[in-house]
């Protein structure tokens, strides 16, 4: 099928980091890096494995002080596979001739595939063909095979296979100075002659980690051949040199099965036991592979985007599915985790969660539930943490952080480096607030898409009220203005701080989160009109919530403040209209790549705050995340101005103040145009695509894939160009499908109901499957709303501009 294959022909030493990434196989529980099972981290290679959840905390001394951070974890080295011949040195890419040389991610069965035709100094022809997957069916299992066949030799071969726990974190460069070693050895160990396994512990969280490797050998009829073993092991480290003869011309089959488990998997006393037990037990390649292959199948088959108009948009697409799965698949609902922003296969934002969740439920929304549902679980058991957060700001209700790990703790650095200058400066942006009304965002709409009044009664709830109280310690009301206004806040664009000058940070009244909190703070009363009385009894007991609050809350869904230029343009924040201009065609002239201004400015000595420029969509998110009747009801209730040309004046405005300085701003930009201005939308839309496999922010894509930006890519063709989006309970379709995604064909569900969603020839066929759970649902085209029960297809005739007119 096309668009299923990543190929890059030719060993490329610089862009191996960026292949690496792109290259990663995962199941929603680990994932690791494309990296090639003989290389070690040496600078251009950085094989590297992260599970969810495995975080440590370590204190660097810098410049004195003690400075504390949490990192995911590179945990040992599973793939360490070397191949000596005739007992030369190990086979390396950089020291052998390279007559071919192929490395594919094959993102239908997600599986890295290397396939290499080498001469050695000896002049020996040899060629090793790997493939390796981290199994979707069997969560703590993934395999490796070799395939050697000497091309014109015949001879002896040693093959290492280890378990490496020597490794580090420092797989990124602007990270160097601090604290890498999270793990502690803990033993090494045998199970019978064919198994290696190795148990580390991370230094400060007790975690403890265990893999498991059984290696073999088969000749061409596949049959086991009988191997030379011999081990070595050290504390955190363990091999098994296995030496056998190779015949010309005829392939050798290494299988490699490997497993993994840690303290936080259920159904586990002792992780080594487990590691080496199951590695003992495990199934041939063969079959596990079969096994893999078809619960990714699976996978595909409900969350395909069938795209057959366009094959390199196609091929993105399903780029971005596959990694999606790498991250969140069925497995990440059993576990306590939240989507680290940067995926699972670098260290950027050391696996920190952010905001960028609110991109990447969606996608899951309609397709894996139960994944949202869990992710969202993750914030609920750190409810407790965000509460003493709040409590010990002086404020109340939840206070969740900007940056999210273990234990639900602020994980923001005070400090950061600025590559360009080479200087640690102050980081302010914990004061991303804004992250609050993001969670409450999330939970509402995975109720509309689901239906789930269980999550929302039992957790849901409880925690937008306690973010809505949160919201309502943090406003003050201004008897000036007549109006609630929050101070010492930023919104999503980090350029901006704090004022000009100022010593503090924070800024006031950023309108995106005044809007967002004017619109959270109506509709938690409205949630508990959902929930049984004795449920909201029993909340409001727990929470002690009175009725003055809910009435402060009513008022501030009133009487939000939000900043205006004298020209009715939204201001960012109060005081935006005051600042300088940007000379953007200097900086451009002057600089190639103008999308990290803020580390510009600052190099040369000079500071963002001082100008209009922002780094990513701040104000315009609002037209992202609600539609322009939403929005007009929330402008009307606060008694504000809200025009038909609003949304599009103030998108272009900021358009032309944005550096797109996070690849978060490109989707938000095109969701937005969609309406307006589809052909500036479809040139950010093939941005966003484009932006982890081209790496356009030149080298950040190797420290680790952005989930925001791949989930959202997706989340733009259901809602920004299918137009989906629910209301009250119906399923609306508006589409604004430019010419290229004309021909689009996608599953997914609502309230429980899967559906298949087809454009075509100008139609629009709606089919609800009758299996499983399916039940009546309704769908909204044009303003018509229809019933369709399980069984049902309707088609639906588009208009040339796109709006439904009748069914057919
Ligand atoms: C963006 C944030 C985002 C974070 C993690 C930053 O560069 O500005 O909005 O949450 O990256 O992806």
């Amino acid at each position: 099928m096309k668009g299923f294959s990543l190929t890059y022909d030719g060993f490329d030493p610089p862009g191996e980091g960026l292949r690496e990434a792109l290259t990663s196989t995962g199941n929603g529980y680990l994932c690791t890096r494309g990296a090639a099972e003989w290389e070690d981290a040496d600078g251009v290679h950085y094989p590297a494995t992260y599970a969810h959840g495995g975080y440590n905390r370590e204190t660097t001394i810098m410049g004195g002080l003690p400075v504390l951070n949490e990192d995911l974890v590179n945990l040992p080295n599973w793939l360490v596979l070397k191949l000596r011949i005739e007992g030369g040195e190990a086979i390396r890419l950089a020291d052998v001739e390279l007559i071919n040389y192929r490395h594919e991610l094959d993102i239908r069965h997600t599986m890295v595939v290397r396939e290499l035709r080498f001469r050695d100094h000896d002049g020996r022809v040899t060629t090793l063909r790997s493939r390796r997957f981290v199994s979707m069916a069997d969560v703590h299992h993934a395999g490796i095979e070799w395939t050697l066949t000497p091309e014109n030799w015949s001879g002896r071969v040693e093959v290492v296979s280890a378990l490496d726990g020597r490794v580090t974190n420092h797989g990124v460069a602007r990270y160097q100075q601090l604290e890498g070693r999270h793990l502690d050895p803990v033993s090494p160990r045998t199970f019978g002659p064919e198994v290696i396994a190795l148990k580390v512990q991370t230094r400060q969280s007790n975690l403890y980690v265990s893999e498991g490797a059984r290696t073999r050998v088969f000749d061409d009829s596949g049959e086991p051949i009988s191997v030379e073993r011999s081990l070595y092991q050290m504390e955190d480290y363990i091999q098994q040199v296995l030496g056998f003869d190779v015949h010309q011309g005829s392939p050798t089959r290494l299988e490699k099965m490997v497993t993994f488990f840690n303290s936080r998997d259920p159904a586990t006393s002792d992780t080594l036991e487990r590691a080496g037990t199951s590695a003992r037990r495990y199934k041939d390649f063969g079959e596990a592979l079969e096994r893999h292959t078809s619960a990714v199948t699976e996978l595909w088959c409900a969350c395909d985007l069938d795209v057959p108009g366009d094959d390199r948009v196609q091929f993105l697409l399903r780029l971005h599915i596959g990694h999606v799965f790498q991250v969140c698949s069925h497995h990440t609902a059993d576990l306590d985790t939240g989507v680290p922003a940067r995926g699972l296969n670098g260290e950027a934002y050391r696996g920190h969660v952010f905001w960028d969740e609110l991109y990447v439920y969606p996608f899951l929304n309609y397709r894996m539930p139960e994944v949202t549902r869990s992710l969202l679980m993750y914030r609920y058991r750190r409810l407790g943490e965000a509460q003493a957060a709040a409590r010990e700001s002086g404020l109340r209700g939840a206070m969740y952080p900007w940056q999210s790990g273990s234990d639900g703790k602020e994980e923001t650095q005070r400090i950061h480096l600025n590559p360009l200058s080479g200087r640690w400066e102050p980081d302010l942006s914990h004061n991303q607030r804004h992250v609050n009304a993001a969670i409450f965002y999330n939970i509402w709409h995975y109720f509309l898409a689901t239906g789930d009044r269980a999550f929302l009664g039992d957790y849901g709830a409880e925690m937008m009220l306690e973010i809505a109280r949160f919201w309502a310690s943090m406003a003050q009301f201004n008897p000036e203005r007549g109006r609630y206004e929050i101070h010492g806040v930023m919104g999503p664009d980090e350029f901006h701080e704090k004022y000009p000058g100022a010593h503090e940070g924070g800024l006031r009244n950023n309108a995106y989160t005044n809007v967002m909190v004017a619109w959270l703070c109506r509709l938690a009363q409205e949630v508990l009109s959902l929930l049984p009385a004795s449920r909201v009894d029993a909340l409001r007991g727990r929470l002690g919530l009175r009725d003055e609050e809910l009435s402060r809350w009513e008022d501030m869904s009133r009487r939000m403040f939000v900043p205006f230029h004298d020209d009715g343009i939204i201001s960012q924040f109060e005081g935006y209209e005051h600042l300088e201009e940007l000379d953007w065609d200097a900086y451009r002239a002057k600089y190639t790549n103008i999308q990290r201004m803020d580390r510009i400015l600052r190099a040369e000595g000079d500071d963002p705050n001082r100008y209009k420029v922002a780094k990513q969509a701040d104000t315009v998110m609002l037209f992202f995340l609600f539609s322009a009747e939403e929005l007009k009801a929330i402008f009307d209730r606060l008694g504000y101005p809200y025009a038909e040309e609003t949304a599009h004046r103030n998108i272009v405005y900021y358009d032309q103040r944005t550096s797109h300085g996070s690849t978060l701003s490109y989707v938000t930009h095109a969701g937005v145009l969609a309406e307006y201005d589809p052909v500036s939308s479809w040139e950010r839309f093939r941005v966003a695509l484009e932006s982890d496999v081209c790496d356009v922010q030149g080298g950040t894509t190797q420290e680790g894939i952005h989930m925001g930006v791949m989930s959202g890519t997706l989340d733009l063709v259901q809602r920004g160009y299918a137009g989906t989006q629910i209301r009250n309970g119906v399923l609306y379709f508006a589409p604004r499908l430019p010419r290229q995604l004309e021909r689009l064909r996608f599953s997914m569900q609502f309230r429980g109901t899967p559906l298949r969603v087809e454009f075509a020839e100008g139609h629009l066929t709606l089919s609800v499957h009758s299996e499983g759970v399916s039940r009546p649902i309704r769908v909204g085209v044009g303003d018509v709303i229809h019933e369709l029960c399980p069984g049902d297809q309707r088609t639906f005739v588009l208009s040339t501009d796109n709006d439904l007119v009748h069914d057919v």
